[in-house]
């Protein structure tokens, strides 16, 4: 039925570890072949097979205004006909850093650069240089892409303070510096802070502000406070990874909706507009220790592209439009209100955050890493998968919506997905 897809899947396999450049794409944990898509408008993505899908995973979450917006088509073509990279300074990233400097409260100045694996990692490396110690804080089931001193898998917590390595590869030297805890456990951060010796070594806590990567898992009320409170105390810097939040929540990013200033925010996914950017920014004081002001080095070729730029400009200027975060939180609850009505009683919740949602089989409240019946979400998935709705291919991943969806595209998947819970769920 999908022959194309599974010849060129078949194909790429030959030359590609896996076939896909991602290890999420590949579809194995839902045991069918992936979704080789050919192109994508407003909230639809077409696959090669000639299959349409309503897409709620969005380039995961990166793609706020849909698939081949026009502005930005419009904006990248003008771009790319004045030369599509230079590896040398422009006046678009001037703007654009302008742009965000002037929207996110804690932000004075910011570096760009590919992904939020760079801006993750060059947050690390800027907090131990700019404070002089060795250990970072994170915390279980928050994913800041996939630089070696981050690759850490559920913690022990403050107990063993030995986490494992997600990955083969890492050295345990490598990771032997990073403490993880769980989240929303006020007492154990607090805890670690007053009374462990190796509190005064800390040079940062990152965490997602809202999790993402263990499904949508808001903070507990107070917890990001608490952490702003016992950072400060100690001489810690707080990073905030708004790779997915910043410009997903609200114009101001978690920290804007949560009046907390962290020290240094990564930044990804939206202000790339579907083209790899993101950025580290924070408190002047701090980015200053940057190579070429600072003795902390970072650089890349293609950092500041132009026609990335271009993307994430044009995608900031039409996001900050009066009424289009009300817009898309009334969609997201067009979608949601009936989902949440079927799964009263039944062994699943539903959690959102504007306009990223995830369904959670098992728990009825997720606030921390939590174990999630996959075989139920390997049926839903299929289940939405047959009837022409893509949602984010993970029981750990959130879903979005884009100012795309229409109206009867929301009532068509919450028909959906509320007859899989009718016919499922107990
Ligand atoms: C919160 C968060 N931080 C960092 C990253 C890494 O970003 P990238 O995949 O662009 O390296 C991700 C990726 O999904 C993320 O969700």
């Amino acid at each position: 039925m999908r022959e194309r897809s599974e010849a060129i899947y078949e194909r790429a396999c030959r030359v590609i570890p896996g076939g896909v450049n991602s290890p999420v794409r590949s579809f194995r944990h839902l045991r069918m072949t992936p979704l080789i898509v050919e192109s994508g408008s407003g909230s639809q993505i077409r696959d090669v097979d000639g299959r349409t899908y309503i897409d709620y995973c969005g380039s995961w979450g990166s793609l706020i205004l849909g698939h081949a917006h026009p502005r930005i088509v419009a904006a990248v073509c003008e771009q790319m006909a004045k030369g599509s990279s230079f590896g040398i300074a422009t006046e678009i990233e001037e703007r654009i850093a302008t742009k965000i400097v002037g929207l996110l409260p804690s932000v004075e100045k910011l570096r760009f650069v590919n992904s939020g694996t760079e801006a993750t990692m060059t947050a690390m490396r800027l907090a131990r240089g700019f404070t002089g110690r060795p250990k970072i804080i994170k915390f279980t089931g928050h994913y800041h892409g996939h630089s070696d001193a981050l690759l850490i898998q559920a913690g022990s917590g403050v107990a063993s303070l030995n986490p494992l390595a997600t990955s083969k590869g890492v050295n345990l030297s490598t990771i032997a510096d990073t403490l993880c805890f769980p989240f929303n456990d006020f007492e154990q951060i607090r805890s670690f802070f007053r009374t462990s010796p190796l509190a005064h070594e800390i040079a940062a806590v990152i965490l997602e502000p809202i999790t993402a990567n263990m499904g949508v898992v808001p903070p507990e009320p107070g917890f990001l406070e608490q952490l702003r409170e016992e950072t400060a105390r100690i001489g810690a810097l707080l990073i905030f990874d708004e790779v997915v939040t910043g410009f997903r929540v609200g114009l101001t990013g978690m920290q804007g909706r949560s009046k907390i200033d962290p020290d240094l925010t990564c930044l990804g996914k939206v202000i790339g507009g579907g083209f790899p950017v993101a950025a580290i920014g924070g408190k002047s004081a701090i980015l200053d220790c940057l190579a070429p002001l600072g003795q902390v080095y970072q650089a890349g070729t293609l950092s500041g592209n132009p026609v990335a730029m271009r993307a994430g400009l044009e995608t900031l200027c039409l996001i900050e439009q009066s009424g289009f975060y009300d817009s898309l939180q009334k969609k997201t609850d067009r979608l949601t209100a009936p989902i949440q009505n079927a799964l009263r009683g039944k062994n699943a919740c539903l959690q959102q955050a504007s306009s990223m949602f995830s369904l959670f089989f098992g728990p009825k409240k997720v606030s921390a890493k939590t174990t999630l019946d996959e075989e139920m979400f390997v049926q839903y998935f299929h289940y939405l998968f047959e009837r022409g709705i893509y949602i984010s291919p993970s029981s750990h991943e959130a879903c979005f919506i884009s100012s795309a969806h229409t109206e009867e595209q929301l009532d068509f998947t919450a028909g959906v997905i509320t007859a899989f819970i009718g016919e499922q769920l107990s």
